[in-house]
């Protein structure tokens, strides 16, 4: 068993429940959580299991794998599928389908979208049997109009292939997932049923702290580890790493732990880290332009950025080059109709508290 698995606590209910949903007539649910609540663990620990011993094909596939290509990650994520199943029907098929593209791998994989279509086609064998697609980040397709075609393709594919392929959409974009969700649901998600992500509770707790007395030998004090689920929003990601890092330094007292792991995680510099990298012209888009819920062009807006910077002109293209920057960090959202917002209420709650 590898360290992964050891700190893994099974949800096999959950994926058992959600897997009777699918299979008594729901094509597809949408998982929305908050960040670090265990969603992609749990697509790829719990539920890929259990859907492969109900005999299901699955893919996995992350739109943050490569945050500016995601037919590259929906062909990543079917490649890694097939492989496992069938090494050589990968290799084989689809070099020779795509060969010409996959030599040029420099090619924006974007401009292709049928590439993705191809591939996902490749996951119904002439066997038959039914098919589990896991969509993570999905948010992120709503993230640039010109994802319009990719999110066609991934429809008609499941459109055509209702009897045979289930999904399930998951993703996090704080609060304003539901309003992406709502927005896109006529594209994308139709029919798809938003399905809860229940917290995990104590027996959650437990199981830690029983791995932790497993390796170390110590007993850690079960109501101050509640105490901290509970404090910390229910995020395993914090206690699990309190408790490994706690593992690390021979840290035996749980208040001591956290003691020292917030001073080691302070989420305020990680901010100011991040905010300090931006450039000026960006650092002023977002507090004043977009907190401030200015006009993006728009001669108020070009005349505080002028103003400010000290600039003679300040051009659309100026401004075009900063909303792009700030895009492809995934700092900014474009939510339609030439509205941007933050896609962290945390990082956009550190930006107005300067
Ligand atoms: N079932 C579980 N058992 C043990 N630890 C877990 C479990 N689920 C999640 N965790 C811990 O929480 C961390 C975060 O989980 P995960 O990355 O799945 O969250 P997420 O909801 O996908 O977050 P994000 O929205 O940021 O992608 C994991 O790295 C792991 O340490
Ligand atoms: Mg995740």
């Amino acid at each position: 068993m590898n360290k992964q698995s050891k700190w893994h606590y099974p949800r096999t209910d959950l994926a058992t429940a959600y897997l009777q949903q699918l299979e008594a007539g729901l094509n597809s649910i949408a998982i929305f959580a908050e960040r670090r609540k265990g969603k992609t663990e749990f697509l790829l620990e719990d539920l890929t299991p259990i859907a492969k011993e109900k005999g299901l094909r699955t893919a996995y596939i992350n739109f943050w794998e490569r945050k500016s290509d995601p037919v590259y990650c929906v062909t990543q994520g079917i490649r890694r599928s097939i492989e496992t199943d069938s090494p050589r029907k990968w290799k084989n098929e689809f070099s020779l389908k795509l060969g010409i593209f996959q030599s040029k791998t420099t090619i924006d994989s974007n401009k292709y979208p049928e590439i993705a279509g191809e591939a996902l086609d490749m996951l119904l064998s002439s066997k038959g049997g039914g098919v589990l697609l896991m969509f993570d980040e999905i948010q992120h397709l709503a993230s640039d109009p010109s994802y319009e075609e990719l999110i066609a393709t991934l429809r008609t594919f499941l459109d055509t292939n209702k009897k045979r392929v289930r999904a399930v959409f998951t993703g996090s974009s704080q609060d304003r997932l539901n309003t992406i969700f709502r927005k896109q649901k006529a594209a994308f998600y139709r029919g798809a049923s938003l399905v809860e992500f229940p917290d995990m509770g104590d027996d959650f707790v437990d199981f830690l702290l029983e791995n932790f007395h497993d390796i170390t030998k110590r007993k850690l004090q079960k109501t101050k580890g509640y105490e901290i689920f509970e404090d910390y929003n229910y995020s395993p990601f914090l206690i699990v790493d309190l408790l490994q890092t706690m593992m690390r330094e021979a840290i035996f007292d749980l208040n001591e732990g956290l003691e020292y792991y917030r001073d080691q995680h302070d989420p305020n510099e990680e901010w100011q880290e991040l905010w300090e990298s931006l450039k000026q012209i960006d650092q002023l888009i977002l507090r004043e332009i977009i907190i401030g819920l200015l006009p993006l062009y728009h001669k108020e807006s070009y005349a505080l950025i002028s103003d400010k910077l000290g600039l003679d002109k300040v051009t659309r293209g100026m401004i075009q080059s900063s909303i792009n920057r700030l895009r492809e960090q995934g700092i900014l959202n474009n939510e339609g109709h030439g509205q941007w917002a933050f896609e962290s209420t945390a990082f956009e709650g550190f930006v107005l508290s300067l």
